[in-house]
This record gives C-alpha cells, structure tokens and sequence, in this order.
C-alpha cells in the first residue's frame, strides 16, 4: 500500500487538483485509492462530489474520536473513495493540543487498513502544522507539486527539512519521491530555470542521507487547462468532465508513471516522539521530553 503525501505550504499550487485527478486516473487504471482530506477547506472532498455538511463522518472523527477510517471514508467511484474533511478539521489542531502521540494518530489507524488500498494519497492544506504533520508520520511518500514561477523554491528549503525531522524522529522509511511541476507553462523561461534550480539542487542531494536522496521530477508535466479549474466546481474529476482535453491526458500519463514505480513500502516503523504547539502557532518535536528542533509554524 503507497501511502502517499500531496505537500507544499504553499496555496495554489495544485496540491488538490493533483491529489483528486491522479488518484482518480489510477482508479480507472483499476488501482484501489483511497484519498484522505486533510485539509478543512474540504476541496477534496467538494471535487469528489460529496458535499461537506459538518455532520456526516469526517477525518475530525477520525483524528479526535479515534474513529476507524473504515467508518467515514465513502466510495464515490468505481475503485475510488475519499474520507471527507469539512470545517471541524480546523479545530482539530486545538483540541488535540496536549493530547500525546496526536502527531501519529493517523499513522496508527491506517495501520487497520494495510492491505485494503493499493494507494492513500493525503491532500494537505497550506501549513505544516498537526494535521500535515499526521499525513508526514504516515506516509510512505511525499509528492510536492510545484507551479514553476518566480519564488517557486522559496520555502522549499524548510519543506524539505520538515520532511527530513519526521523522518529522524518519528517515520524512518519517509521519502520524497518527486516534484509534479503543475500549471506548467513550457514556453516560459523562467519554468526552465526553475527546473533547472531544483535537478541540480537533487542532483546535489544524491549521495546524502536525506528522505530526498533519490527524488526526481515527474517527466509528465501538468500543463495549465482551464477544464482542470472548472471540473471541481461540478464534483467531478476531470476524466468524468472532459476526459479528452490536455488536463486528463497529462493526468493520465503521471498515473502511468507513478504506477511504473511502483514497489510495496514496508508498513510504517514505530518511533515515540510527540511534538508540542507553543501559543506562537510554532510546532516542535519532542523526545523524552527535551525540545529538538522547531520544524514550521502553522501559518
Ligand atoms: N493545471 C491547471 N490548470 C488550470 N487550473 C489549475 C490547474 N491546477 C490547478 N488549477 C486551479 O488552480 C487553483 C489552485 O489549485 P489547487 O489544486 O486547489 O491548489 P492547492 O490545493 O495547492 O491550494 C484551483 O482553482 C484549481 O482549479
Ligand atoms: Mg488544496
């Protein structure tokens, strides 16, 4: 079961778009996907079809009443569900302050379902706070999609380091597997630069003992397509909504690629660490109950 990641704390980048497409093209290519909305906007979730009323189950139950995932996720296509988010997720971060091992609870119960899924995709909102700190602890796997524009790389120094501390302290076999260059534009220069930028920054990383050691770009780049901006808005993804425009078929080729890398992940190994939220909003993870390293803040 690849229990992958869709990260950048960066907004509008195409963390969701690409979580619900490509977990969508991997279904119809006969793969078992589940996708876990972690992000209380519940973008997910509405382009999925199902409507975010605060009352059905939620990942709130599952992340502060302990609810098995098998109890709230939906099936909304053939081969496909998604455990909804919806408003109340914003509050988890609150109410799990205090609670021990709160940076693991999703790690713990989707240990019930190894074996269910072929793949998780977790979307995140923008932030690396308890609830993207959830989906790092359980993954298998980072995907940061990326818009290749001026400041594109600016705070991916910290991103990358925040994968690099939950890998030290809490999930050993965490790995960046790749950057999904979204909302490409191949004629612009500065996406070649940009490119450029990161292959030499991976190229650097080879012989290190990051989580990103091995990450590559994804050869298919998602090109800017005004029916990938329109199919949310109808609950659909894009194969439902225009399954012959450039949006389906440059989703459609990252699935082939993705499912071309395909090797089962040891499930998750068990660390005991926990991580604190100071009043500034600054997460941290703690062992034995001395301060390591400050690893982002919830803004
Ligand atoms: N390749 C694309 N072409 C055109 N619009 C896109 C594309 N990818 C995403 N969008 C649109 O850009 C906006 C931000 O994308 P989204 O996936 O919601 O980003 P994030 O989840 O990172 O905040 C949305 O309105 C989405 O429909
Ligand atoms: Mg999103």
């Amino acid at each position: 079961m690849r229990r992958i990641a869709i990260i950048n704390q960066k907004g509008g980048v195409g963390k969701t778009t690409t979580t619900v497409n490509l977990a969508a093209a991997l279904a119809a290519a006969g793969q078992r996907v589940c996708v876990l909305d972690l992000d209380p906007q519940a973008h997910a979730t509405t382009h999925l079809g199902i409507e975010p009323d605060g009352k059905s189950p939620s990942m709130y139950d599952v992340l502060v009443n302990n609810r098995p995932l098998a109890e709230v996720r939906r099936q909304v296509a053939d081969n496909l569900w998604v455990a909804a988010s919806d408003i109340n997720l914003a509050a988890a971060e609150v109410e799990l302050a205090g609670v021990v091992g709160r940076e693991v609870i999703l790690r713990d119960l989707l240990l019930q379902d190894e074996g269910c899924f072929d793949f998780i995709f977790m979307d995140c909102g923008p932030s690396l706070g308890v609830l993207t700190l959830n989906a790092l602890s359980s993954a298998s796997e980072v995907f940061i999609p990326l818009q290749p524009h001026f400041l594109a790389l600016h705070g991916m120094g910290k991103l990358l380091e925040t994968t690099s501390l939950v890998a030290r302290r809490i999930n050993p076999g965490l790995k960046v597997t790749g950057i999904i260059l979204s909302l490409f534009e191949g004629g612009a220069r500065l996406s070649r630069e940009v490119v450029q930028d990161l292959e030499e920054y991976f190229e650097r990383a080879r012989s290190t003992a990051t989580p990103w050691a091995k990450a590559t770009i994804f050869r298919s780049r998602i090109r800017r397509n005004i029916k990938l901006a329109e199919c949310p808005s109808f609950g659909k993804s894009i194969f439902d909504y225009a399954p012959h425009c450039n949006g389906a078929e440059d989703y459609a080729a990252l699935a082939r690629e993705v499912l071309g890398g395909t090797q089962t992940p040891p499930p998750p190994t068990v660390l005991s660490a926990r991580v604190e939220l100071d009043e500034r909003g600054q997460v941290s993870v703690l062992q034995g109950g001395h301060e390591l390293e400050e690893v982002g803040s919830r803004k």
